[in-house]
């Protein structure tokens, strides 16, 4: 690690507003925020079982992942016109770029819009152009990683991977989400072989709320480059010492963790452990309209709750440069900004 600049505590939540930094666990359909649910349903006259937004806000209480996935499948039913996915994605980019997120790698689920109706195309071609958009009018660098949702079928999957191999250069990877426990990852091995063939990323949510065996088995059945979520790990020494040696990224998500209930208090939370054992960890939102916060909520409130420092925030800001799926150029690029942040700081 580089030297960090001696930073007083009183100036830590400035510095981790200002500092660059890299999101690589973002679903979009989980940044739409309930009044863009209200206009959208408006717009293309879908009704939603909800009288306001307030009534709509109410409802986010979760008591685990399932409870969230329920609501959240809900809230994309109005989603229909290539526009409104532009519209969302340009919505999350510009909180992204207010965030300072220099990056962005972006999920989306297509099954959740092509089983209603909407045509793979509409789906990939709205949010692509808002990630064009946002590089030149916002220097947010944004790509898609386009997620398997692991309670449907592998034939689906397969059907998914088939219906988006045409606009194979508007994403760069593909990831496994949805409900964990009772999908394992071994469901989706061929998927992910063929996926793999075609020169996409690969990543996968594991160990959010399933067992480190769910982690052991997207690392060496799917062959995953990086794990989301990954919070499970720290219960298997084994794993703990794979990840730290291989430097297998875990994008972890503290808000997440805490509105689903895998930890009972945000003081609970395992970041600073899993930094300590010497994994590259980082922070992101998930589903930020439905967690409370925005990639700097995430890294404000954690950094409250564990009492971490401005070591902790240019580890965790480096090891989202050193995960993010950039060539070696645009890395240093970001790191010799992030070195910049810190030395304003000093
Ligand atoms: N886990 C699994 N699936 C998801 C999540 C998550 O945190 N967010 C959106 N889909
Ligand atoms: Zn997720």
């Amino acid at each position: 690690m580089t030297a960090i600049p001696q930073i007083s505590p009183e100036r830590l939540p400035e510095l981790l507003q200002r500092m660059p930094k890299a999101e690589l666990h973002i679903h979009i359909e989980g940044s739409l925020e309930p009044e863009l649910i209200f206009e959208l349903a408006r717009r293309n006259a879908v009704s939603i079982p909800y009288s306001s937004v307030e009534e709509l806000r109410k409802a986010y209480a979760f008591s685990n992942l399932q409870s969230f996935l329920d609501i959240y499948y809900a809230g994309a039913s109005v989603l229909l016109q290539e526009q409104d996915f532009y519209d969302m994605a340009w919505a999350y980019l510009k909180r992204a770029q207010a965030d300072n997120v220099l990056r962005a790698e972006i999920f989306f689920d297509p099954q959740t819009h092509t089983a209603r109706g909407v045509a793979m195309e509409t789906v990939v071609k709205g949010l692509h152009r808002a990630c064009q958009d946002a590089r030149g009018q916002l220097g947010v660098d944004a790509e898609l990683i386009l997620c398997f949702l692991r309670h449907l079928s592998e034939a689906e999957a397969f059907e998914t991977l088939e219906q988006a191999l045409p606009f194979r250069d508007k994403f760069i990877g593909v990831g496994l989400d949805s409900s964990e426990v009772g999908h394992p990852p071994e469901k989706f091995a061929r998927v992910f072989a063929k996926c793999r063939q075609q020169g996409l990323h690969l990543v996968a949510h594991a160990g959010e709320e399933g067992p480190p065996a769910y982690v052991w088995a997207a690392l060496d059945v799917l062959k995953v480059e990086r794990i989301d979520h990954g919070v499970q790990s720290a219960k298997d020494p084994a794993l703990m010492q794979r990840l730290a040696q291989q430097r297998i990224p875990l994008t972890v998500c503290p808000l997440s963790n805490l509105k689903l209930c895998v930890f009972p208090k945000l003081a609970d939370h395992n970041l600073r452990q899993l930094l300590d054992a010497g994994l590259c960890a980082t922070v992101n939102s998930d589903d930020p309209a439905y967690f409370g916060g925005y990639m700097n909520q995430n890294f404000s409130e954690t950094f409250g709750a564990l009492g971490l420092e401005a070591r902790h925030a240019w580890q965790l800001a480096a090891n989202s440069f050193e995960a993010s799926f950039v060539d070696a150029a645009t890395r240093r690029g970001y790191m010799d900004r992030l070195g910049a942040a810190f030395e304003q700081f000093a």
